[in-house]
């Protein structure tokens, strides 16, 4: 599906990415999300087990990673041949985007990649913060978040105003430095109301919707403040719809979008979560069920399709929490469970349906 740029710019992410979606993904069927209707925020059911130490070490390194991508002056920094770096980004607009995170061996900030990113660190904190906490991960894990959040809030100065990229790929790319050292210069790219990009406005918000849950107890100022940038983001992606691979072709040889109907779901979905704000939940099913959410064709979880993962997070809503849902919106979300249903049987060794796409030892691809 994707070209070869991608794949290469991008791989690191992705193991992360898929480490931890493959986790939420097997959640699905497990957890309940007990207090939803109270807006709280839970985690799996049970006490952690008894802890296996190479799956702790396996999610050390994998949370490590996150460290080792960290741009700006760095706080509590562990890596020892890591400094601060970046520290002018975004200051010829007067903004300070110093930190999130490099995308891969390479020195560049793409906004779109970078927050799907936060949405499913967020979505594993949620879901397996206790787990995280059993194996001292969970700090960690949080601070990594709230190294991107803080970015992305100084990305969106205004609410139809959002910087998606920092640094110039062609220049990046042509030179293997470490970050500490780099002397290129960095431009910015925005997109607003004349050349909006929907994809990444959305899942920014995605992003901020989520991470909003997560340290609802931590810090409920901060929690606030992302789902203000959140709503506000949402509503720019919703009213000025228009692809960001389309208004801003210099993102197509890196991170290019097939569309942006799954990130609007996918943003509302996680919305409705945080806010339980029946208009989200409207929006999913009623509104825009049909026109984006491909209900009935189970496709593959990733930067660039956020079906599946929608599919699940609404799957929770039909199973655990329809006493005050509608006719009409219960329709929908029981489409987007039978979907999720199709999803994870094409992913189970053994069902009728599972892909082909696996190794003999059952790795997908
Ligand atoms: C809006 O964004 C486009 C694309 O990034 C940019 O070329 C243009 O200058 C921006 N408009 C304003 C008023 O800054
Ligand atoms: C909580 O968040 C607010 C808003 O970002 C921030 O100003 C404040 O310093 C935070 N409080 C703590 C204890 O971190
Ligand atoms: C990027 O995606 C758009 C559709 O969103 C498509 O028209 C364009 O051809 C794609 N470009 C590349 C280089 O794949």
């Amino acid at each position: 599906m994707e070209t070869e740029p991608k794949k290469s710019k991008g791989w690191c992410w992705w193991i992360v990415v898929l480490a931890i979606a493959a986790m939420v993904a097997a959640s699905a069927t497990l957890t309940i999300w007990s207090n939803a209707r109270h807006s709280k925020v839970s985690s799996v059911r049970g006490r952690p087990g008894k802890i296996a130490e190479k799956y702790a070490d396996a999610l050390k390194i994998a949370i490590q990673f996150f460290d080792i991508q960290k741009s700006g002056k760095l706080v509590n920094n562990k890596i020892d041949w890591r400094g601060d770096s970046g520290l002018e980004d975004g200051h010829e607009e007067m903004l300070d985007l110093s930190k999130g995170m490099y995308d891969a061996g390479d020195h560049m900030k793409f906004g779109f990649p970078m927050a799907f990113t936060a949405t499913v660190l967020s979505w594993g904190i949620l879901e397996y913060g206790d787990h995280m906490k059993a194996v001292k991960q969970l700090d960690n894990a949080q601070a990594s978040l709230k190294w991107i959040t803080d970015y992305l809030i100084n990305a969106h100065p205004s609410p139809n105003l959002l910087y998606i990229q920092v640094g110039d790929p062609e220049l990046d790319h042509e030179c293997w430095e470490r970050p500490e050292a780099m002397t290129e210069k960095r431009p910015v790219i925005q997109v607003n109301t004349s050349f909006p990009g929907t994809e990444v406005a959305a899942e920014t918000a995605a992003a901020m919707a989520s991470a909003s849950l997560v340290f609802k107890k931590i810090n409920s100022s901060y929690s606030n403040l992302l789902l203000k940038h959140a709503r506000q983001l949402f509503t720019f992606a919703d009213t000025c719809r228009g692809s960001y691979s389309v208004n801003i072709p210099q993102v197509q040889p890196y991170y290019n979008s097939t569309g942006y109907g799954d990130e609007l779901l996918w943003a509302a979905s996680w919305l409705f979560h945080a806010t339980r704000d029946e208009s989200y939940l409207k929006y999913v099913t009623l509104q825009n069920g049909d026109a984006f959410a491909n209900w009935g064709t189970p496709t593959w979880f990733c930067w660039d399709d956020k079906l599946a993962g929608t599919q699940v997070l609404l799957s929770r809503v039909n199973f655990f929490d329809t006493t005050e849902i509608s006719d009409g919106e219960n329709i929908g979300l029981q489409m987007y469970r039978k979907t999720a249903e199709a999803v994870i049987c094409g992913l189970l060794p053994d069902s009728p349906t599972a892909t082909s796409s696996r190794t003999d030892s059952n790795i997908l691809f």
